[in-house]
């Protein structure tokens, strides 16, 4: 049986190495991975949302506003998961150079998503598609245009 102190040694020892180590390829790769990841999150909220509005899902309000939270917690992510360019990466992505720019105006369209998203949440909770439809639509307007700007 390892000993624990062995073992947080181990952990350790693999940490430092795998700091030492400079960037490759495949960290740029698994940076878009996770970015695009996050966004996905972004998107299913969304999709959640919008079938409820167009009626088309009889959704509980709790699992409305976790939706909304969802999406808000997906633009906290965003600024740390956006940071890194990952210039080397080989796998597709539709971030353009603009983004790091930029990144005072990209960070900013991150921080308008989440605060429409909390915005929504409340009227999400009541399930509220009267109150809910212009909160949308400024949620939408946030994604809009930072995918207008920012992505290919
Ligand atoms: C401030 C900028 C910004 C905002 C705001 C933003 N996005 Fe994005 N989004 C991006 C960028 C950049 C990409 C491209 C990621 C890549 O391919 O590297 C992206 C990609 C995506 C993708 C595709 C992910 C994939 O698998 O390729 C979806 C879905 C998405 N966004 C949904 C949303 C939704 C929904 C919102 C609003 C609630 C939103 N985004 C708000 C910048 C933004």
């Amino acid at each position: 049986m390892i000993k624990p102190y062995a073992a947080a040694t181990a952990v350790a020892l693999l940490l430092a190495s795998a700091a030492a180590t400079p960037a490759a390829a495949d960290d740029d790769d698994a940076t878009v991975a996770h970015r695009k990841d996050v966004m996905v999150v972004a998107g299913a909220g969304m999709g959640t949302l919008g079938c409820f509005m167009k009626g088309d899902c009889a959704l509980d309000g709790k699992v409305l506003a976790a939706a909304a939270k969802s999406i808000a917690f997906a633009g906290e992510l965003s600024q740390e998961a956006f940071e890194d360019p990952a210039e080397d990466a080989m796998v597709e992505t539709t971030s353009v150079p603009a983004i790091w720019e930029n990144w005072e105006t990209f960070s900013g369209g991150l921080q308008a998503m989440t605060e429409a998203a909390d915005a929504l949440v409340s009227a999400a909770l009541e399930a509220d598609r009267a109150a809910m439809g212009p909160l949308m639509q400024k949620l939408g307007g946030t994604c809009k245009e930072c995918h207008d700007n920012f992505r290919d």
